[in-house]
């Protein structure tokens, strides 16, 4: 099963090659990057990202001749260009000649220049520059054969996510006029009854800058939406231009893997091709389980199309307070990782190890003794390799598991200070529920909440939620119907909490969860710092840390765990409610790795979806399946030799050898293997 964006990428081979920065380096070393990135197998570069002021020196005088001989050079070279719009960095004249573009910070300070992504999202008079250069890029390029993919501005929201200024806050009172429509509304929904908030007009708002206190849960979840939704319409008015000019160019902007600050699931829907950068930290033997999460995210985010890794590093990064390289190997294992996951391509910063500025020390796919580095050795090496699976391209990742994600229930839990614990951490509960399938042999994709047209769950057998802190009752009789038509759910603590407008629903939580999970909270239970306690699940005890909650139980519904410490000693924990043709599960505490594994692999067996008996975060296999065969990649992500068996018949597309049903296959430390062989209903266990 292959799919196609409608405006796919303009390649036909899988992506390989990196950010380049040819201002960054005298002519003549344009021409040997040419020759290297050619010998190395590169056959797309991302240019030129940060070079706003060597193209528009001034206002409306625009230098392309180095620009054209560049891409001319590569395009010699067979290489096509991720063009960037190069509208991340405004340049100092710009800055100089309107300082109002600069973003304020959350106390209302205003943040000078001399880094990069120095304007306010919502500035009108950055967005027209912006547009004046991207359109000029457009038309510049338009009918340039390496056009392959535009590059729109560069991660939105890495360094400015939001701003305080003025005019962010005069946009901020026309977004909630508009989701408001009359200030009645906004004083209804935002509950400014509570603590003498009323407004008689929206001009009497302003964004949540530093205030005395605890400021309004209702504001602040608003403010995170309007910080989205500031950047969403400064990408959608490049993407108008492009459009425009380049009608069948696709775009795309860099994402940030799973970043708090933006709700992918819009950006994704107004782009042709989701974009990742993703740096797991080689100084973490398990950064590879998260690095999955992330990638189930960019794939899921157009509904299992093909995306790619834009950006990884070939080694260590310049940004962590320490930066561990990447052993021998571990930059090969980490590419076929994101391919594995359906990335059509694997792409890096950069191409050549900067000589100054804040990414000197930041490793390149060429370092500083250029062909002589390790990371060139390797760099070529696997731009050779990579040749030999080109047939993977297209294809789409198996999932049987899918993990909601919701930026809505990680704003409200977590971006206020009045809520029971600061502990329950959104980010660290979903990477937490989604290590424990891993380790129990689980691809998992990722979803919505739901609510909308088509049911997003109904491909999946199993659907997990670690929280969904806000949930409507669309949303609910979603989840309802997937278990209803056979589904199993499982939901985590301190979910169903409160309606969009961060109002606690009627009776308490769950809300419109409460007849599917059968449960009442009563209070939650935050643990104190230190404490631990534990649950007793099929006679053997887990540890719980941060959350409990006092929870009561409906008739229909059975205990699955109890407490078995502290004050809930003997109360339920987890909760099992049958439903129609499957059941939800209600986790009602914040279980350990092992308690996660344990509970987890009790559903996985309930749904009939086959898993490890024996939890492992080193193996990782993952099946891409194509129209007419599937390939199944074996990633050993340790450093130890780990044996294998073969699925099935296959053709070892690395080493071209045939594989008889059941062969040993020897991975040895960061060893990869990919599989080509019909498609099976490959399952964990058998892996
Ligand atoms: C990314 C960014 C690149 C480069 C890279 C270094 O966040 O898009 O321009 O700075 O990090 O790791």
């Amino acid at each position: 099963m292959t799919t196609t964006p409608s405006r796919p990428i303009r390649l036909d081979a899988l992506a390989y090659g990196g950010d380049y920065n040819p201002d960054q380096w005298p002519e003549e070393v344009w021409v040997e990057d040419a020759r290297l990135m050619r010998e190395a197998g590169v056959n797309l570069v991302s240019l030129p990202v940060f070079s706003w002021p060597r193209i528009e020196k001034t206002q409306g005088t625009y230098d392309f001749d180095w620009l054209d001989r560049v891409i001319n050079l590569l395009w010699e070279h067979g290489i096509k260009v991720d063009l960037a719009t190069a509208t991340a960095t405004p340049p100092a004249w710009l800055i100089r000649e309107h300082p109002e573009i600069l973003p304020h910070n959350v106390h209302g300070q205003r943040l000078e220049f001399g880094s990069r992504q120095a304007y306010c999202p919502s500035s009108p008079v950055f967005r027209s520059h912006a547009l004046r250069l991207t359109e000029a890029m457009a038309v510049r390029y338009a009918e340039h054969p390496a056009l392959a993919l535009w590059h729109i501005s560069n991660e939105y929201g890495d360094h400015v996510p939001r701003c305080w200024c003025p005019v962010s806050g005069a946009h901020f009172r026309r977004w909630l006029e508009s989701r408001y429509g009359d200030i009645d509304g906004l004083n209804e929904a935002w509950g400014t009854s509570c603590w003498g908030q009323h407004y008689l007009s929206f001009d009497h708002i302003e964004p949540p800058r530093t205030s005395m206190g605890p400021i309004n849960p209702s504001q602040l979840l608003d403010f995170e939406r309007f910080g989205s939704d500031a950047l969403l319409e400064l990408f959608q008015s490049e993407i108008d231009v492009l459009r425009r000019v380049t009608p069948d160019i696709p775009v795309t902007t860099n994402f940030m893997s799973l970043f708090k600050e933006l709700d992918y699931w819009d950006f994704a829907a107004v782009e042709d091709v989701v974009t990742d950068d993703a740096y797991p930290d080689p100084g973490d033997p398990l950064a590879h389980v998260p690095a999955a999460l992330n990638y189930g995210l960019m794939r899921s985010l157009k509904s299992g199309q093909p995306w790619l890794l834009l950006e990884q590093a070939p080694s260590a990064v310049s940004w962590r307070d320490v930066n561990v390289p990447k052993a021998p190997g571990r930059m090969r294992l980490d590419s076929y990782q994101a391919i594995a996951h359906g990335s059509d391509g694997a792409m890096f910063f950069q191409w050549r190890q900067a000589r100054f500025g804040p990414e000197k020390f930041h490793s390149a796919m060429l370092g500083h003794r250029g062909e002589k580095s390790r990371t060139f050795a390797e760099t070529a090496a696997l731009g050779a390799e990579l040749k030999k699976i080109d047939a993977v391209r297209g294809s789409r990742v198996s999932a049987r598991v899918a993990l909601v994600v919701d930026w809505d229930s990680w704003w409200g839990s977590s971006a206020n200070d009045s809520l029971p614990s600061q502990r329950l951490d959104w980010l660290e509960q979903a990477r937490a529920w989604h290590g424990a399938l891993f380790a129990l042999g689980q691809t998992v994709d990722v979803v919505k909440a739901g609510g909308g047209f088509e049911s997003p769950f109904a491909r999946y057998d199993v659907v997990v939620v670690p929280n969904l802190y806000v949930v409507t009752q669309e949303q609910a009789e979603a989840l309802t119907s997937f278990v209803e038509g056979g589904g199993h759910l499982v939901v985590g603590p301190f979910s169903g909490v409160v309606d969009p407008t961060e109002k606690i629903h009627p009776g308490g939580a769950p809300g419109p969860l409460r007849n599917l999970l059968g449960v009442e909270v009563d209070e939650w239970w935050p643990l104190a710092d230190g404490d631990t306690g534990a649950i007793t699940l099929a006679g053997s005890d887990h540890e719980i840390e941060t959350w409990s909650e006092w929870i009561d139980v409906a008739d229909s519904a059975e205990v699955v765990a109890t407490y078995s410490t502290g004050v809930l000693d003997g109360r339920a924990a987890i909760v099992r409610n049958a439903s129609g043709a499957g059941a939800a599960w209600y986790l009602s505490a914040a279980l350990r790795e092992n308690g996660l594994e344990a509970v987890l692999g009790q559903i996985l067996d309930a749904a009939s979806v086959d898993r490890r008996q024996h939890p492992n975060r080193l193996l990782e296999v993952v099946t891409r399946v194509g129209d007419d065969e599937s390939f199944t990649f074996f990633l050993n992500h340790g450093a130890d030799e780990i044996l294998v068996q073969a699925p099935a018949a296959a053709v070892d597309l690395l080493c071209g050898a045939d594989i008889p049903i059941g062969a040993d296959i020897r991975l040895p430390g960061f060893g990869v293997a990919v599989l080509a062989h019909r498609t099976l209903d490959l399952t964990p266990t058998s892996l």
